[in-house]
């Protein structure tokens, strides 16, 4: 028998099943995504941060990698990590779950363990998991079977926290429940968090987020009042960091971006809206501040084209960074290809440099985007430019090229701190 089944093999999933394998257990892995599969099966990773040979070394042939749900039959935990997106209306949209769950409950066996890592809404593991569970197998869970919450902490391409670093929240449905998924992740993870109701741990991983999005918006708000006062944000955050207790660090930037910080405050915000008759504020302005900022750095942009006597219109800008975030190929809801959108709008030239992302992939927002290519980054080439903009600050770039041989950047990352007077006009947005 498998130990453990993970269904979903993206972000989440992938990193799980390879920490299980290394930890010693029997996985099984499945994804509806046929590539995923088969890639994996030749020994190669699709995720920038995960080199191949994790994936050689980890998934030997007692691992099975499979298309089809039946193959959780072997397992005596079934981990679920698909999507949970939004809807247009930015509405909880549960359809990824409810169609696992389904399939999963046409397989699911007497004493079998199913943990929901996606992020999802108080109550999603309750009220929609398990009835759709119970009515696909005629099981009872807490008697024939046990449902497990434990909420994904990682942070892909920040090897500080490895997901085997990352304490991690359990709950259980029951005693029996908890129980059982706290000795499956005690083999992973270093500390196990149990909290007491399934509930609790679905809500301290929304808490995270929207803390970590509040803070950013909060941040973002400042940096605006600061360009407008002449301050340099940057050192302000700087300054304050100096503080040994009562202050965390947050960054601005172009926007959010990613499977989680645009997305998951609005689950929390949906559920309080609707069930609870709570319209959470902090969650609504943040949500607000953040999507809002491609459009403040597009003004600042065309301000700084504008002072030089540039015009926007047939200007060549090249974009840094189409991932949301440094050092990884994400390009989820990535603040990058929004302002790149902004800018043809407008009748800018835009050609990117993503060390990450060599071939823009399909995107639900920019599908005309699909299949871009990267251009490389030339001394002879740069000057080229009317406009440098860096919307994420991958750590491979080289920015002492960009500041010896651009006319003007516009650094939206402070990703030039150490390259400025070199050369370029330094705009920080
Ligand atoms: N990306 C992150 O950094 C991160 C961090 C913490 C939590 N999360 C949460 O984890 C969940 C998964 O996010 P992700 O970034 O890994 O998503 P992802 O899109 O990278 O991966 C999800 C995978 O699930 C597969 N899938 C979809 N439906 C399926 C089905 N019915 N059967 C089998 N496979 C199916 C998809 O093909 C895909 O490979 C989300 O709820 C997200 O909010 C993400």
């Amino acid at each position: 028998m498998s130990d453990v089944a993970i269904i979903g093999l993206g972000y989440v999933g992938l990193p799980l099943l390879l920490a299980f394998r290394d930890a010693g257990c029997e996985v099984t892995g499945i994804d509806i995504d046929p590539e995923k599969i088969e890639k994996l099966k030749r020994g190669e990773s699709y995720l920038s941060h995960i080199p191949p040979e994790s994936i050689e070394s980890s998934l030997d042939d007692k691992a099975t990698l499979s298309n089809d749900m039946a193959a959780i039959q072997k397992a005596s935990a079934v981990i679920i990590a698909v999507p949970t997106p939004l809807t247009d209306d930015m509405t909880p949209d549960l359809s990824y779950i409810e169609s696992t769950t389904g399939q999963i409950a046409r397989y699911l066996a007497a004493g079998q363990l199913v943990s929901l890592e996606s992020t999802t809404y108080p109550g999603t593991t309750r009220d929609v998991v398990i009835p759709i569970l119970e009515k696909g197998s005629g099981l009872k869970a807490g008697e024939d079977f046990f449902v497990a919450f434990s909420p994904e902490r990682v942070d892909p391409g920040d090897p500080d926290h490895d997901l085997t670093m990352i304490p991690k929240i359990v709950a259980g449905l029951d005693e029996e429940s908890l129980q059982l998924a706290v000795d499956l992740y005690s083999r992973i993870t270093p500390e196990v968090v149990p909290v007491s109701t399934l509930e609790t741990a679905e809500m301290a991983k929304l808490l995270e987020n929207i803390y970590r999005s509040v803070n950013i918006a909060l941040v973002n708000e400042m940096k605006m009042l600061a360009d407008t006062m002449g301050l340099d944000i940057w050192e302000v955050i700087a300054a304050a960091s100096t503080k040994p207790f009562g202050f965390q660090a947050f960054y601005p930037g172009p926007g959010l971006g990613g499977h989680c910080l645009p997305i998951d405050p609005f689950y929390l915000y949906w559920i309080g809206k609707t069930r609870y008759d709570f319209k959470t504020q902090f969650i609504e302005l943040a949500g607000k501040i953040n999507s809002e900022m491609p459009q403040y750095v597009l003004k600042r942009l065309l301000d700084a084209m504008e002072g030089r006597g540039k015009e926007i219109d047939g200007a060549k800008i090249l974009l840094i960074g189409v991932a949301y975030k440094p050092d990884i190929s994400d390009t989820r809801e990535s603040p990058g290809l929004r302002l790149m959108s902004m800018l043809e709008e407008i009748g800018a030239r835009v050609s990117y440099h993503d060390p990450f992302v060599p071939v823009l992939p399909p995107t639900r927002d920019y599908p005309g985007f699909t299949g871009r290519n990267s251009v490389d980054l030339e001394a002879g080439t740069i000057g080229e430019y009317d406009l440098v903009v860096i919307a994420a600050n991958h750590s491979n770039v080289d920015y002492g090229l960009l500041g010896r041989n651009a006319s003007l950047i516009i650094d939206t990352r402070n990703a030039m701190r150490d390259f400025g007077g070199e050369g370029a006009d330094i705009i920080r947005s």
